[in-house]
C-alpha cells in the first residue's frame, strides 16, 4: 500500500506534468500563429511526451493500491516575444521540474520506500534528457533567432520530431 504522503505527493506531481503538457500545447499555439510549423510539431510532440509521463505517475498510484486524486489545472502563458523567449521557458521549466521530481526522490528515501525510489529514478534520468533537449534548442536559437534564414532551417529541423509511444505504455493507449 502506498504511504499517504507519498500518494499526496505523487498527486501533486500528476498535476505538475498535465501543467507541463498544458504549457507546451500553449507554446505550440503560439509557434502555430507565427507559420513555424515545424517548432510547432516538436511542442505538440513535447505536450504528449509529458502526457505518457502523467500515465506513468498514474499507473504506479492505481499499481500499489493508492488513488489518484486529480487538481486544477492553472493556466500557462500564451504570448511570448520571440522564440529564445520559448525555449527560455521551456528550459527553467523542466529545470523546476527536476526539482520536484528530487523533492519526490527524498521524500521515498526519507519514508524507506524502496518500490518508489527506483519508480522514480526513471525520472530522474528523463529530467537530465528533458534538460539538455530544451537547452540543445536554445543555444541553436540563440545563434539564428535574429535571422529568418537560420529560424526557417531550424524549423525544418525540429519538424522531423515524431512521437514515439513508451513500450511500457503500449498497451494503454
Ligand atoms: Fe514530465
Ligand atoms: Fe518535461
Amino acid at each position: 500500500m502506498l504511504d499517504k504522503k507519498i500518494q499526496d505527493a505523487i498527486n501533486r506531481q500528476l498535476n505538475a506534468e498535465l501543467y507541463s503538457s498544458y504549457l507546451y500545447y500553449s507554446m505550440a499555439a503560439w509557434f502555430e500563429t507565427k507559420a513555424l510549423g515545424g517548432f510547432a510539431r516538436w511542442m505538440r510532440v513535447q505536450a504528449l511526451e509529458e502526457a505518457t509521463h502523467v500515465h506513468k505517475f498514474f499507473a504506479y498510484v492505481n499499481e500499489r493500491g493508492g488513488r489518484v486524486e486529480l487538481m486544477a489545472i492553472d493556466a500557462p502563458p500564451s504570448e511570448w516575444e520571440s522564440p529564445t523567449a520559448v525555449f527560455e521557458e521551456v528550459y527553467s521549466h523542466e529545470c523546476k521540474v527536476t526539482g520536484l521530481i528530487n523533492e519526490l526522490m527524498d521524500l521515498a528515501v526519507a519514508e524507506s520506500d524502496h518500490a518508489s525510489v527506483a519508480f522514480f529514478q526513471w525520472f530522474v534520468s528523463e529530467q537530465v534528457e528533458e534538460e539538455a533537449t530544451a537547452d540543445d534548442v536554445l543555444q541553436k536559437l540563440k545563434l539564428v533567432d535574429k535571422t529568418e534564414g537560420g529560424l526557417f532551417l531550424l524549423d525544418q529541423e525540429l519538424d522531423k520530431r515524431g512521437f514515439v509511444l513508451p513500450a511500457d505504455l503500449a498497451g494503454v493507449f
